[in-house]
């Protein structure tokens, strides 16, 4: 199969991409469209073997659940019960946050195949604010089943030739929408009732923070911080419910190995290293512990978390391509978006099984 790739910078091409993803989708194919977060590879969510394409395409074990992408907002109860008791919170967080950045785990319908939710009775449900995606949603008007657009475990595509280096020959069409705005993927959340506030578990860290969602309820993480998690140590096994977000995972193909105290890094004679460099300041320790190979800095300079996601796959791409023996990532602030950078990095640090 050749993977064709179709621009919609301008009006006609466009309308051209748009037609020839949802003529694909209708019968049955997959496709990678931009979102706002990352790529993603997308089928018709509610026809189980145009999903089952998306697994094989990505060599994605069927243990891990989808995320279902909505035409709009109100189409929710097309593919998930809404609760009676947490019917008003999630009314406020949808509005808030969607078309965003936004993944919410809820029961699911009957007409979600199993496939899609790998058998759980819930369904994680999004609806993207890309124009490209958006347009495409709208005119195929069924929810569209979405995972990242890359090989199970490796990290997540933000332009469309990151797609093409992960899935060329696997899929028939990209649609090129430029470079993903966040470059991380959506925050995923249930809501529990509780009193006298909802409960909010953070199942992934994301875009939308902490923060953003502290004014509609009591937040908890349900993904461990775990500031022990070095490259080489076992996988532990996270005591979470996205059976997606294992130990090891959004990792490059080098191992990485993030450095929470620059005095910790002792380079071994004749190895090659890279360094991920948050702000590139010597100051910070870390530019010139060694004679790095290739180094990428996130946010030159001022250290901007918005800035350092949007950079972050795309740097790991690049430093992965260098050839070296290790990859060195110095942290970055954990506060906001910095959660989510952070736990990327981690699960990137930890040796695959
Ligand atoms: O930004 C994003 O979320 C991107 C774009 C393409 O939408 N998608 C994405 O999908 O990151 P994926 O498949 O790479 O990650 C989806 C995560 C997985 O960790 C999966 O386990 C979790 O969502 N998930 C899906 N359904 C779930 C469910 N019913 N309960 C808990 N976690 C679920
Ligand atoms: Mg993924």
């Amino acid at each position: 199969m050749t993977t064709q790739i179709l621009s919609t910078d301008e009006a006609l091409p466009f309308q051209t991409a748009v037609s020839e993803a949802v003529r694909l989708l209708n019968a049955g194919q997959v496709v990678a469209l931009p979102t706002e977060t990352v790529y993603g590879l997308a089928a018709d969510a509610l026809n189980p073997e145009a999903v089952a394409r998306i697994f094989e395409a990505k060599e994605r074990p069927s243990f891990d659940p989808l995320i279902v992408h909505l035409p709009h907002r109100k189409d929710l109860e097309t593919v998930a019960e809404v609760p009676e008791d947490i019917e008003p919170v999630l009314k406020k967080i949808a509005e808030a946050f969607w078309p965003g950045p936004l993944t919410i785990v809820l029961p699911k319908k009957a007409c979600v195949p199993d496939i899609v939710t790998a058998g759980l009775p819930t369904v994680a449900v999004r609806v993207s604010k890309d124009p490209v995606f958006t347009r495409v949603v709208r005119t195929f008007n069924k929810p569209l089943a979405a995972p990242s657009a890359n090989r199970f475990g490796s990290l997540s595509p933000t332009s469309a030739s990151a797609v093409k280096a992960e899935l060329d020959g696997r899929i028939p069409l990209i649609l090129d929408g430029g470079a993903s705005n966040h470059g991380l993927e959506s925050t995923i959340i249930k809501i529990e009732p509780n009193s006298p506030k909802p409960l909010i578990t953070i199942l992934r860290p994301g875009p939308i923070t902490q923060d953003d969602l502290k004014p509609f309820g009591i937040i908890k993480l349900g993904y461990k911080p775990d500031k022990k998690i070095r490259h080489g140590a076992a996988a532990p096994e996270p005591a979470i419910e996205a059976p997606g977000m294992l130990a090891s995972h959004y990792a490059p193909r080098t191992p990485l190995r993030l450095m929470e105290n620059p005095e910790d890094f002792i380079p071994e004679p004749g190895k090659k290293y890279a360094l991920l460099s948050y702000r590139g300041e010597a100051d910070d320790g870390y530019t010139e512990l060694t004679e790095w190979v290739g180094m990428h800095i996130l946010s030159p300079g001022k250290g901007k978390l918005i800035e350092a996601g949007v950079r972050l796959f795309y740097a790991l791409r690049e430093l992965d391509k260098l050839g070296v023996d290790e990859i060195i990532a110095e942290p970055v602030a954990e506060h906001g978006l910095g959660a989510a950078i952070m736990d990327r990095l981690r699960r990137a640090s930890v040796k695959r099984q």
